[in-house]
């Protein structure tokens, strides 16, 4: 059977695929952030994933406001990145993994998720930047399935709810038929607010007390705020933490956390990343 080997959480703010085109990784502003990724590679180099089931919000890249899936899974061969307008450069098309795309959709379905199930899906900065801060050459050595939570359009799915969809992601990986090492990942956070009165919100207090959560006995600690509590403590695109409250939701076993960095801020976000090992 498949095995998680853990899952990591990190930030996706399209600046930072800005600050890799420009080289700009040794720059007093961007080093605190960029050297936090070493001791990842470092850790991804020794346990070789060989698939990524990535956790994050697509930002209109691949659905709409016309279209917003609660929960949507891809089910292709290949994913491509596209223009976004941010200016960043395009990255190289991802591999899919559709015999564990197509065996998530059926146990999620058993399991009461009912997922949009995509198989064509373009994938935005939520999931290239992240892969690239892992794989900075960009040869991608895995196989990879995106997962969707809606936090762009109201109302979004409970944080309770995503933990769940968390932990029926991990027992569907585990039931997986194969002896693949699959790695977790969750993107976006962690406090920021992009428009409106409060832009530039960032609290660092509540994402200090979110990581310690993820890691600590009650791992669920941030299922008790409803979503309008959880955007006023980390602003209305903060709420992306939902993505690392899943992602910590998958893991099964025995968790250590293996390394934290915490970034203020880049671009308007506070930066954060951990390493959460599944054992
Ligand atoms: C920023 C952060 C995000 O999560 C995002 O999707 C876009 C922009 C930012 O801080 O600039
Ligand atoms: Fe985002």
């Amino acid at each position: 059977m498949a095995r998680i080997v853990g899952a990591i959480t990190t930030s996706h703010v399209p600046a930072i695929g800005g600050a890799i085109a420009r080289n700009l990784q040794h720059e007093p502003c961007w080093r605190p952030f960029f050297d936090g990724f070493v001791p990842v590679r470092k850790w991804l180099a020794e346990v070789e994933p060989d698939v990524v089931v990535l956790l994050y919000n697509d930002h209109g890249l691949n659905f709409f406001l016309d279209k917003m899936p609660t929960f949507a899974i891809g089910a292709a061969a290949e994913y491509r990145n596209a223009d976004e307008g941010w200016g960043i450069p395009q990255v190289p098309p991802f591999k899919g993994d559709p015999d564990l795309s197509w065996h998530l959709i059926e146990s999620l379905v058993q399991q009461d998720f009912d997922l949009t199930t995509c198989q064509e899906m373009r994938v935005d900065h939520a999931f290239t930047l992240p892969m690239a801060l892992l794989w900075p050459e960009q040869n991608w050595p895995v196989r990879t399935v995106p997962v969707c939570i809606n936090t762009v359009q109201f109302p979004l799915p409970s944080a309770a709810r995503c933990y769940k969809l968390g932990q029926a992601i991990g027992r569907a990986i585990e039931e997986w038929n194969s002896d693949a090492k699959v790695l977790v990942l969750g993107t976006g956070g962690l406090s920021h607010q992009l428009d409106g009165e409060r832009a530039g919100h960032i609290n660092k207090e509540f994402d200090l007390q979110f990581m310690a959560s993820l890691v600590g006995d009650d791992p669920q600690w941030a299922t008790r705020f409803s979503i309008n509590e959880l955007v006023r403590q980390a602003g209305t695109q903060g709420i992306e933490l939902l993505m690392w409250l899943a992602a910590r939701a998958t893991l099964t076993g025995k968790v250590s956390e293996l390394h934290r960095n915490y970034h203020i801020p880049i671009s308007n976000t506070a930066a954060g990343l951990m390493l959460l090992e599944n054992r």
